[in-house]
């Protein structure tokens, strides 16, 4: 009886995963968001939006650039993207812009909706600051 017990049990749990879907999560783009937070969690200690070299790169002409970076100690061109800027924040360590191996960005424990604003604010004044 015990035994039937958890087995009904397991199976309304099963059934119950498979019910309603969540719906997808929808980014709306939102640079302003992003700049506020910019400010707030302290990207400007290391990133200038103006082209001055500070701790780290300057972030206002970036976006659809090619940037030599070192990946796993090779060093390779990559495109600046969206999901470029998206990793750069999300796993810093994965690749290291060239001339500032030594630096080290650190991982803020940012959101992945914060992350989305912030990426919006980088293109934003990347397309609106050349
Ligand atoms: C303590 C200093 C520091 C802080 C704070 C910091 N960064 Fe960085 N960031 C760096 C350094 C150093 C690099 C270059 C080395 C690397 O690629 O990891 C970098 C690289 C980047 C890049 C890649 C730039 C390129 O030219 O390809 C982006 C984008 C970026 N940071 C965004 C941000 C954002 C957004 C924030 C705030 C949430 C932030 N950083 C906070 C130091 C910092």
């Amino acid at each position: 009886m015990v035994k039937n017990l958890s087995v009904f049990i397991l199976i309304a749990l099963l059934a119950g995963c498979g019910g309603k879907k969540k719906p997808e999560l929808m980014h709306v783009a939102d640079p302003e968001k992003g700049e506020a937070i910019f400010k707030s969690v302290g990207c400007t200690a290391c990133h200038s939006v103006s082209g001055e070299k500070k701790y780290g790169p300057p972030l206002n002409s970036i976006f659809d650039k090619e940037v030599v970076v070192i990946r796993n100690g090779n060093t390779e061109k990559v495109r600046v993207d969206r999901e470029y800027i998206l990793r750069s924040m999300k796993d810093p360590e994965f690749e290291k812009v060239s001339g500032f191996q030594k630096s080290k960005m650190p991982s803020l424990n940012l959101s992945r909706e914060e992350i989305e604003y912030l990426v919006d604010y980088i293109i934003f004044i990347n397309k609106n600051n050349h």
